[in-house]
């Protein structure tokens, strides 16, 4: 099969990137950086979730970032919402496209959202007449596509199973995520044929954790299978909290970077998605989860001290 001539990418890093920090983050912060992504070209970021606090504090701020981001045109600022109460919230903040979150491992679901499968689907029926009175878009997750922190092995039929579910409810497009980040690309393009069987493959995108360094062959495999949406993260930023040890999604400068290399078209500024990551990252007092990141970063100071030995 020949590869896409573009890609969307959906910025998930001040959503899945941040809802894992231990450390209070600043709202002004949070702004910068989402303002930063919009300047970088990135036309999807989900920006926040509208979740119970107690379950993920972090993400308790989520309608003051609606409030004060510059919302550039033909930009989707997007928030999850697990229920009914999560989509007025949305709402009310003005949010114009949610995500709603269901997962393909019973015992994944129950410790993420506290319900089963068939609960949270029945949950979503609600939101998604809700959503459609107010013309508010709704994409649709499936977690533990390659792999449950809990169960281990996941059927790609039960992955199928709740994609279907999801589309038929009206996603126009599902997320497979790969939460633990364990999926190889053999793996990846089995669950696709899979999948793509029951939902179609132009409504499927890829969300890749990148813990055993298997995102980018997983990414490139499914661009083999025709898909042509990916969920990505600044400076590989994240995790999720009822997933321990699984490290953030694939960053999105690496992304790029393998777009490029490609000459598949995404309209983002790789200089200006680096400075966007290296900022947040300051912040948070650590290192870039990007390979391409940290690669130009060394590459630069070698330059600067060349420079100045010369
Ligand atoms: P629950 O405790 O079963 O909910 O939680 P409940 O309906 O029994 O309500 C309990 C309390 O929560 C009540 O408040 C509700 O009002 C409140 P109280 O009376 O105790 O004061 N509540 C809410 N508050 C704010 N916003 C809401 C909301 N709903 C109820 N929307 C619930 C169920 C789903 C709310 C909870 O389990 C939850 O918030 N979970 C969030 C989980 C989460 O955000 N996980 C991370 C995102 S998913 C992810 O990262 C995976 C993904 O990246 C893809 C991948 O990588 O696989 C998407
Ligand atoms: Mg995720």
């Amino acid at each position: 099969m020949s590869l896409p001539s573009s890609v969307r990418i959906v910025e998930v890093g001040p959503r899945d990137g941040l809802q894992n920090e231990k450390q209070s983050i600043n709202v002004a912060d949070k702004v910068r950086l989402i303002d930063d992504l919009s300047a970088a070209g990135l036309s999807y970021i989900e920006v926040g979730s509208f979740v119970s606090p107690k379950w993920v504090p972090q993400m308790a701020g989520s309608a003051e970032l609606f409030a004060q981001i510059q919302q550039l045109p033909g930009v989707t600022y997007a928030a999850l919402a697990p229920n009914l109460k999560g989509f007025d919230g949305a709402l009310a903040a003005g949010v114009r496209e949610v995500a709603v979150f269901a997962a393909a491992s019973e015992a994944f679901s129950q410790k993420n959202i506290n319900c089963s499968i068939g609960e949270s689907l029945e949950r979503f029926v609600p939101l998604m007449e809700a959503a459609k009175q107010h013309g508010i878009r709704v994409r649709g997750y499936v977690s533990c596509v390659l792999g449950c922190p809990y169960e281990g092995t996941i059927a790609p039929a039960q992955v199928a199973d709740v994609a279907r579910e999801l589309y038929n409810m009206g996603c126009y497009e599902i997320s497979l995520g790969d939460t633990i980040g364990a999926g190889t690309a053999g793996e990846t393009r089995r669950l696709i044929e899979v999948v793509g069987s029951k939902v179609p493959r132009n409504k499927l995108a890829g969300h890749f954790h990148d813990t055993y360094g298997q995102a980018l062959a997983n990414i490139y495999a499914s661009l083999l299978e025709g898909i042509e949406v990916f969920d990505s993260s600044v400076a590989g930023l994240g995790g999720c909290p009822y997933a321990k040890g699984a490290t953030g999604n694939v960053a999105t400068e690496d992304v790029l970077y393998l777009l490029n290399g490609l000459g598949i078209e995404t309209a983002i500024d790789l200089d200006k998605l680096i400075a966007a990551g290296q900022r947040i990252c300051t912040v948070l007092g650590r290192e870039s989860g990007s390979h391409v990141a940290r690669a130009l970063s060394r590459l630069q100071t070698k330059e600067l001290t060349a420079q100045k030995t010369r």
